[in-house]
């Protein structure tokens, strides 16, 4: 059971409340934190919670708190947390860690200097689906990870700071970029090294000055290449998929649109349907137990069953500071037009990966490359020749 205060009553702070309160039960969240009084006291009594306040350093310096949540804008986030290293409080923040790659590092210094238990609040890497398809991959369904691809695309954020990058550090790449960054290191392997990206960022329809739209390569030293696509103009609510291409297997993933199920309706209740929706009548996509399904949970069971059992939980500040540092080098790669190296001032991941030869011997002579079975029954089987290059094929008859 962990005591803990939470920094922030909006769209997050609610889902963590929901998750936090609702699945170990354990937990209790002791103060509340609010720009706005009341707002913090309508949170508090409406989620049972003792103590609320406007002042961050109160709730996080409250002798009942163990461990502070954090889910306040992205500014906010490095001074939280240098609050939570003085009060030596364990801390939980949500993405993305900072305002960027430099930002984020002197947050992972900070916390490793004060020692305090840390965890990085990447929901998204810990769906139900996102678990099944990494537990396949860990035990080789899909053979050597080549390609992935996330996308995350809505019609933009709730909060009017989020839309000045003054106050978020960046515009749709920050704001959903750093989940599908995460969701991809996940699926080539953290301990992969991310070497170089090349990314498009615009203002396509905005007026902002921050990219609206972003798509970005982020290449990896086992040879592997992630695909990031972000939009906050997607119309028709919010389009949450990845995918996963490997040697010996696919992997395919819907969290949001197409769940599973569908629902027609001539009426508009004007009721809630889930997050993002953008209609409340035709066909609608609803989500069945949203908490869940956006990975709160299993979240919240990995970074508080680790801070009990003193160990590391799967996302640590450390892997916030290397999606910042990804994001730092696709904004500039969007402004040069080239590809450009991630600067990463700490890897702890392996040193050197060998992109894999999947070369399949087919006999002395040859390499296989491909058997198809085609339409008139025959099977053509592709080949190399081992000495000469030559590529050959040879057709089995039916
Ligand atoms: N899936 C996810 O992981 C996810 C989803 C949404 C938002 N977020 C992140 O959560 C954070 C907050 O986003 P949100 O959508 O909840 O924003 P929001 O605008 O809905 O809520 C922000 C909250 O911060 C509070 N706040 C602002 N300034 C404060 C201050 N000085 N002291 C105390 N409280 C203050 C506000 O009162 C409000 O309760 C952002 O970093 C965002 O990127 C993560």
């Amino acid at each position: 059971m962990k005591k803990i205060s939470l920094l922030g009553t909006g769209l997050i702070g609610a889902f963590y409340t929901m998750s936090l309160t609702g699945h170990r039960r354990q937990d209790k969240i002791v103060h509340v934190c609010s720009a706005h009084e009341d707002t913090a006291r309508n949170f508090a009594l409406k989620w049972n919670i003792p103590k609320y306040s406007t002042n961050m350093k109160e709730a996080i310096e409250d002798p009942e708190c163990e461990v502070v949540v954090i889910g306040l804008p992205n500014y906010l986030h490095k001074e939280a947390i240098l609050m939570a290293c003085r009060a030596g409080k364990g801390v939980l923040c949500t993405k993305p860690l900072g305002m960027n790659g430099k930002d984020a590092k002197e947050i992972l210094d900070a916390v490793e200097e004060a020692g305090i238990f840390h965890g990085y609040l990447e929901d998204l890497v810990y769906t139900p689906k996102t678990l099944k398809a990494i537990g396949l991959i860990k035990n080789g369904s899909c053979g050597r990870i080549l390609w992935t691809k996330s996308r995350e695309a809505h019609s933009g954020p709730h909060s009017a700071w989020f839309w000045d990058k003054t106050k978020s550090g960046g515009g749709a790449l920050v704001d959903l970029g750093c989940h599908c960054i995460e969701i991809g290191r996940n699926y080539i392997g953290k301990n992969v090294r991310p070497l170089e990206v090349i990314c498009w960022a615009e203002t396509q329809v905005k007026p902002i000055d921050a990219e609206d739209h972003a798509i970005a390569l982020i290449k990896y030293e086992s040879g592997a290449i992630s695909q990031i696509e972000v939009s906050w103009n997607f119309r028709g609510g919010m389009d949450l998929r990845d995918e996963v291409s490997g040697t010996e297997g696919t992997i395919r993933l819907d969290h949001w649109l197409r769940t599973g199920i569908e629902v027609f309706t001539t009426g508009s209740t004007g009721n809630y349907v889930s997050e993002k929706t953008e209609s409340d009548a035709g066909w609608l996509f609803p989500v069945g137990d949203e908490v869940n399904s956006l990975g709160y949970n299993d979240m919240f069971t990995d970074m508080l069953d680790s801070l009990e059992k003193n160990e590391n939980p799967k996302e640590s500040f450390y892997d916030g500071y290397i999606v910042n540092a990804i994001m730092d080098a696709c904004y500039l790669s969007a402004k040069t037009k080239r590809w450009e190296p991630v600067e990463l001032r700490v890897w702890r991941g392996s040193q050197k990966v060998n992109s894999n030869s999947d070369l399949i011997e087919y006999d002395d002579l040859h390499y296989l490359i491909k058997e198809e079975k085609m339409p008139d029954g025959t099977k053509k089987i592709m080949l190399k020749e081992k000495n000469s290059g030559t590529i050959i094929q040879q057709v089995i008859p039916a």
